[in-house]
């Protein structure tokens, strides 16, 4: 990238609506090199809430780069349609439809042990499911709803498949964050979100940044393995996520939302590149290293991260 390009870029990002919207999209990849059309050709890719939205972007992208694709959703019937959708886009692609409810600990284990019995390796998980919910929701196991989906059934996955990743020639774990949590810190204190008044947008970026934050602690402890962990961030792209969930915004952003291709771009790209298996630990958008933080209000702790971990590990019932 030209250092005219580079300022375009740190510009866009710092102003957020030119660099989340598809504006930032057609301005980056100018300079972007393309992934060799078979950068994935042998490699097992798993995507939650792959039926739909990003997740369906994803699977579909991975799998003309020749990926076996797991589309890991907890719908089957959705999740046969995706696949359908996919198989039309890329013939003669392999895709699976598992099921797995993320916000289930007992699914996530139902799901990871039926994986590990028939496969041995895992090169990349995906880990896209989301939800924003209107209302503070708790799952059977008692736990806010955003916080299980987005970050303990992530955990839960990554730790138990961790041996299926360690023999990957270059394991990959991607959690799709939002540009949404830089507004929030890591709220350790209160993780289940039971004080104050709930606000689904809250919840959503709180555990946002839990995602980001559990990247750095995943990435720290599986460099020895060769396997690198990151958080990327998709911007802001026209799915059902999110027209039905923000109305209101995706009326005001409509022109200028990205599809879903342009989204997923860098999910895909922290897969395939080897670039992106020399770094670990980050956050990333549009190919590029972003920071963590702009407001200085955010930073946490090391002893912040540690007791995410700790209560991670808790509220799994998993030590890695
Ligand atoms: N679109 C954006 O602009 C944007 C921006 C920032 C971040 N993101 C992130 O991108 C990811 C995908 O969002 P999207 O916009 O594509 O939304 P979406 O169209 O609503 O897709 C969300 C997917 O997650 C699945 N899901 C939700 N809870 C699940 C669970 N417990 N177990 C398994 N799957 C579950 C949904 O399955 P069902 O169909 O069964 O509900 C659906 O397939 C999310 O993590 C979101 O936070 C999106």
């Amino acid at each position: 990238m030209t250092i005219a390009a580079k300022v375009l870029d740190t510009l866009a990002d710092r102003l957020v609506v030119p660099g989340y919207s598809k504006l930032g999209y057609a301005l980056r990849r100018r300079s972007w090199d393309p992934l060799p059309p078979d950068a994935l050709r042998g490699k097992r890719v798993l995507v939650t809430g792959a039926n739909s939205g990003l997740g369906k972007a994803t699977a579909a992208q991975l799998a003309a780069l020749g990926a076996t694709v797991h589309l890991v959703v907890r719908n089957v019937d959705k999740g046969a349609a995706a696949r359908e959708e996919v198989a039309r886009r890329t013939p003669g692609a392999e895709l699976h439809v598992d099921r797995c409810d993320v916000s289930s600990p007992a699914s996530v284990r139902e799901f990871a042990e039926a994986f590990l019995a028939e496969h041995d390796t895992v090169d990349a998980i995906i880990h896209n499911a989301g939800v924003l919910p209107p209302e503070r929701t708790e799952t059977e196991d008692g736990n806010e709803l955003t916080l299980a989906t987005h970050v303990l059934g992530p955990f839960l996955l990554t730790g138990l498949l961790l041996p299926a990743l360690r023999r990957a020639e270059s394991g990959r774990v991607v959690f799709v964050s939002s540009g949404g949590m830089y507004a929030q810190k890591l709220e350790i204190d209160d993780p289940q979100y039971r004080a104050g008044t709930y606000k689904g947008a809250s919840a959503y970026a709180r555990t946002k940044r839990m995602q980001v934050v559990l990247a750095q602690l995943w990435g720290r402890r599986l460099s020895g393995d060769g396997i690198a962990v990151h958080a990327m961030h998709p911007g802001w792209a026209a799915t059902p996520g999110v027209t039905d969930s923000l109305p209101g915004f995706a009326k005001i952003m409509g022109p200028l939302l990205r599809t879903p291709e342009q989204g997923v771009d860098t999910a895909v790209w922290l897969v395939a590149s080897d670039e992106a298996g020399r770094e670990s630990g980050r956050f990333w958008q549009d190919r590029a290293m972003r920071p963590a933080h702009y407001l200085p209000f955010t930073r946490e702790q090391a002893s912040d991260r540690d007791r995410l971990w700790k209560f991670c590990a808790e509220r799994t019932g998993f030590t890695p």
